[in-house]
């Protein structure tokens, strides 16, 4: 369960103050799917970005699987955000000198998984969203964007998360690959029980989580 309460994170510059998360509080259950949409300036990447402890609050806690992140040292977020949470980004952020294979291996590599096991589920996650034994093989450079996504969230998948953060994860696909790639997160995640919580311009997409919240200017309020 992730549960955030009373969440705030503001930005200095100068004499000004921008309140980016301006008291945000809410929860989302195990193997929930939310989505958060609002314009561009709302706070989406801000909120994401403290959800997968990338970022402190100013105030407020976030709990996520008994533990408030907010309260760890950055020792302890490391291994945090290694073993809890997948990321899945609108630019796919992978590796581009290693293969799709290799990339699927390397969360596990970095939380110690032995090489025959990370290769295994490596490739069985690949095989899960649809990649041929050839595509494994090949660098992100040779892949499509849709392909890209999948090869990244099979990543997202590697050390099997509590939580799975997408910020604007179909952003980059035409609507029909976009929607293939929603509906691959959305299987997956139900059949490991993971929370989602994804940013989304898409309305469409929106309407097919369980739940949906805006953010208008840092205030966040759920309207499904
Ligand atoms: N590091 C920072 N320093 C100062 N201000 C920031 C910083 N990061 C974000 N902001 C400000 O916080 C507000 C929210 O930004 P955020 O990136 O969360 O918006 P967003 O909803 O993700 O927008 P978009 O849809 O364009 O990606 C904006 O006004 C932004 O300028
Ligand atoms: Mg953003």
């Amino acid at each position: 369960m992730l549960q955030v309460e009373n969440v705030k994170r503001s930005f200095k510059s100068g004499d000004i103050t921008v309140s980016a998360v301006n008291d945000v509080s809410f929860t989302v259950p195990d193997g929930q799917f939310a989505s958060i949409i609002g314009k561009s300036g709302s706070g989406k990447s801000t909120l994401l970005s403290l959800l997968g402890a990338l970022d402190k609050p100013t105030s407020g806690s976030i709990t996520i699987d008994g533990k408030d992140i907010a309260k760890m040292n950055d020792h302890a977020l490391i291994g945090y955000r290694c073993q809890k949470i997948g990321f899945v980004f609108q630019s796919y952020n992978l590796v581009p000198n290693l293969t799709a294979l290799e990339n699927v291996m390397l969360p596990m590599e970095f939380a110690k998984v032995g090489k025959k096991e990370r290769t295994d589920r490596a490739v069985k996650l690949l095989e899960q969203v649809g990649l041929t034994e050839d595509q494994m093989t090949r660098k992100p450079g040779k892949l499509s964007g849709g392909q890209q996504q999948r090869v990244s969230i099979a990543r997202a998948l590697a050390n099997k998360p509590k939580l799975i953060l997408a910020d604007e994860p179909t952003g980059n696909l035409d609507s029909q690959t976009g929607k293939m790639v929603f509906d691959l997160l959305h299987n997956l995640a139900k059949s490991e029980d993971t929370t989602i919580v994804t940013v989304t311009h898409d309305l469409s997409i929106a309407d097919k989580t369980d739940r949906t919240f805006q953010l208008q200017d840092g205030k966040l309020t759920e309207v499904k």
